[in-house]
């Protein structure tokens, strides 16, 4: 039983796999099925959502499946009942469970349990499904990812900077993850990345110094300062960020043709400019578009890998 927990539990032979299917589903977008019955895959949000619910729902149905949506506030995963008892309940009326959660060991047991593949829809530590999205968008633009250098400039910390060290590793690019201190990744997920890269001919390195992370970098990207469940640290992560905000200033220090990611929601005037977000070198809204079809890739992918 496969799942997709985190970025690197595709190999770079499956990762590619995965992103010639999505370009493949991309371009004909109603031919394939394997869903068809329709068979159920289970939605559940227990943060806020908008892509990943719209875009999973309409990949489901697009894939001949039937989209469940679980409030995750009405099921009270972890409160009213365990995950050991709702990974037994919903892997008898799905084939696949698709999760929004906190932790990454609540969605590590609903895996454990579930007897169903299990997707993570965005956790306090990893975002793999935006990453497959934003590697699909990158390979449409640049038409490959291996060797291209990504600046990361914002918060490492969080779920996006973690997927990047691995998803940008394992497609063999040279990633660079730029955060103020205190808020750069664990030492941990970065040796994780180089192990990855040392294979794939990439690399991941932090540079705190946000004009050296982005000079010649082929893409940019960005994420919010305040991650679902940071609210209350949002005052104090505004002073510190500063520094770091995604201006036309700091972009004009990357490649001429270097693009922008930002896996939204954006702040324009935060984490990035308005003219940034919305400029010429903007890809964002192909990015989100194609966390449809990179999602109906990794499904497919987990349910012929059963
Ligand atoms: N890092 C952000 C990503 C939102 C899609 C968050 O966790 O809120």
């Amino acid at each position: 039983m496969r799942h997709f927990l985190a970025d690197d539990d595709l190999s770079p032979a499956e990762q590619a796999q995965v992103l010639d299917l999505a370009a493949e589903l991309k371009a004909a977008p109603y031919d394939a099925k394997p869903l068809a019955g329709p068979r159920t895959v289970a939605m559940i949000f227990d943060k806020q959502t908008l892509r990943t619910q719209a875009s999973f729902a309409a990949g489901i149905a697009e894939l001949g499946g039937h989209p469940m949506l679980v409030d995750g506030a009405l099921a009270g995963i972890g409160v009213r009942e365990s995950v050991h008892d709702v990974a037994k309940v919903l892997g008898r009326q799905a084939s696949m469970i698709v999760w929004r959660t906190y932790a990454q060991s609540r969605l590590e047991e609903m895996a454990e349990h579930a007897g169903v593949p299990v997707v993570n829809a965005l956790t306090d530590d990893f975002h793999p499904c935006q990453l497959l999205a934003d590697l699909l968008t990158i390979r449409e633009h640049k038409q490959r990812l291996a060797g291209l250098s990504v600046a990361f400039v914002g918060d490492g910390a969080c779920n996006m900077g973690n997927s990047w060290l691995l998803a940008g590793a394992t497609a063999g690019m040279h990633v660079r993850l730029s955060s103020p201190e205190g808020y750069a990744p664990d030492r941990e997920m970065v040796e994780r990345a180089a192990a990855i890269a040392a294979q794939t001919g990439g690399s991941a390195t932090l540079e705190p110094n946000p004009v050296t992370a982005v000079t010649g970098a082929d893409v940019v990207v960005t994420d919010t300062w305040i991650s679902m469940g940071k609210e209350d640290e949002a005052a104090a992560r505004a002073a510190v960020f500063a520094p770091y905000s995604l201006t036309s200033r700091l972009l004009a220090h990357a490649a001429d043709d270097a693009i922008v990611l930002h896996c939204l929601p954006a702040y324009r005037g935060k984490e990035i400019d308005a003219e940034v977000l919305d400029g010429p070198q903007s890809v964002v809204w192909d990015e989100a578009e194609n966390r449809r079809h990179a999602q109906k890739a990794i499904l497919t992918f987990l349910l012929e890998a059963r």
